[in-house]
């Protein structure tokens, strides 16, 4: 459950881990500077960053059909507009993040097949249902202000080609989480009916958000390299809890409540202490067990083998292109 996914067949540039180059590799991460694809590196660091942007970008592209499912049905042709934007954003985040895996080796088929078989994630928070209208603005307001607080931290990670796909990411995140928060906060201060909605999506996203950081500290089988070789600037449990510092004023200007009865402000620390999270159900759900799991790989298998022909009239034409070139 815990272990790697099979990884894709990585084809190290060079994979000799001669101790001079590992110093001159460390020396690279201790002066702050960035490895870039053609720099030598530790098969460990190429491993884990593999792994690590892969399941970032399949989290991006399952990521999408939550939110596609509302498209048809948003309240205006604003909103609508507004979610295909963002939908459509995700899209682009997960073709940048393939696009650094490829920088490391990885073949994006591969990777693709490897999702759909299991040997790689995606983020838990993808495997639970929308119910509601609302579920778009907790999505946004939420899941997205979770992804932000995540992600701006990977814009100075020691991986070039990483770091610099998060700054656009993050630019962009910011407008997810705009649009979501203002969906709760019209609805918030709406009917009653629509503030039963809003506090609804918040009781039901509330804590699969707080999952996405990961499992506590003491159970995160990659962070101590992941922060040692500067992917992970930040532990799981630090960026949790700077996330759910960021929600609670936010929360008190929609007038929602966050479901935490033991949600408390510890002024010494100026941090807020919050009750247990089920890690159970976070392990059931990335064990493949959550509501939505089969249907959302389902989604992605059908969507691969029916966009077969895209792919194929696209290197048709590329060879057409370059035969054409050649002669
Ligand atoms: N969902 C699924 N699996 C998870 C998980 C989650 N929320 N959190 C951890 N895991 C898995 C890890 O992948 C690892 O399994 P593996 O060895 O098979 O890969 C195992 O649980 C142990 O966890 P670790 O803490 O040791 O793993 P990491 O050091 O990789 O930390 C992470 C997990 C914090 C998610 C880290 O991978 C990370 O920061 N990834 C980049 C950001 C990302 O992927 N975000 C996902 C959401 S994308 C998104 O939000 C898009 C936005 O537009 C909505």
């Amino acid at each position: 459950m815990h272990g790697n996914g099979d990884m894709a067949e990585v084809r190290p540039i060079r994979g000799d881990e001669s101790p001079a180059q590992l110093e001159a590799f460390e020396q690279t991460i201790a002066d702050d500077q960035t490895i870039e694809p053609r720099d030598w590196m530790p098969v460990a660091y190429r491993e884990g960053l593999l792994r690590q942007i892969a399941q970032h970008a399949h989290s991006e592209i399952i990521g999408m059909q939550p939110e596609g499912n509302w498209i048809t049905r948003a309240p205006s042709l604003r909103r609508k507009a507004i979610l295909m934007a963002k939908v459509q954003d995700e899209a682009g985040h997960g073709a940048y993040l393939y696009s650094a895996a490829e920088t490391l080796g990885a073949d994006r088929a591969d990777l693709v097949e490897m999702l759909i078989d299991g040997r790689q994630k995606y983020s838990s928070i993808f495997n639970y249902p929308t119910l509601t209208w609302a579920d778009m603005g907790a999505i946004g307001w939420l899941v997205d202000g979770a992804a932000i607080v995540n992600q701006v931290p990977l814009t100075r990670c020691s991986y070039g080609p990483y770091a610099r796909a998060m700054v656009r990411v993050c630019k962009e995140e910011s407008f997810h989480q705009r649009q979501g928060f203002e969906i709760l906060h019209t609805l918030s201060h709406g009917t009653e009916g629509q503030q039963a909605m809003a506090q609804d999506a918040v009781d039901r996203w509330w804590w699969p958000s707080l999952m996405m950081f990961g499992p506590p500290d003491d159970e995160s089988v990659h962070s101590a390299q992941s922060m040692r070789w500067k992917v992970k600037r930040f532990s799981n449990d630090e960026l949790r809890r700077r996330f759910v510092g960021m929600c609670v004023p936010q929360a008190e200007i929609l007038g929602l409540t966050l479901p935490d009865p033991e949600l408390q402000l510890d002024e010494e620390s100026g941090e807020y202490r919050f009750g247990p999270i089920d890690w159970d159900e976070f392990w059931e759900v990335v064990k493949g067990n959550g509501p939505c799991n089969r249907r959302r790989i389902e989604h992605r298998r059908r969507a691969h083998e029916e966009g077969a022909w895209v792919r194929e009239a696209a290197a048709a034409y590329a060879a057409k292109r370059e035969a054409t070139v050649a002669a």
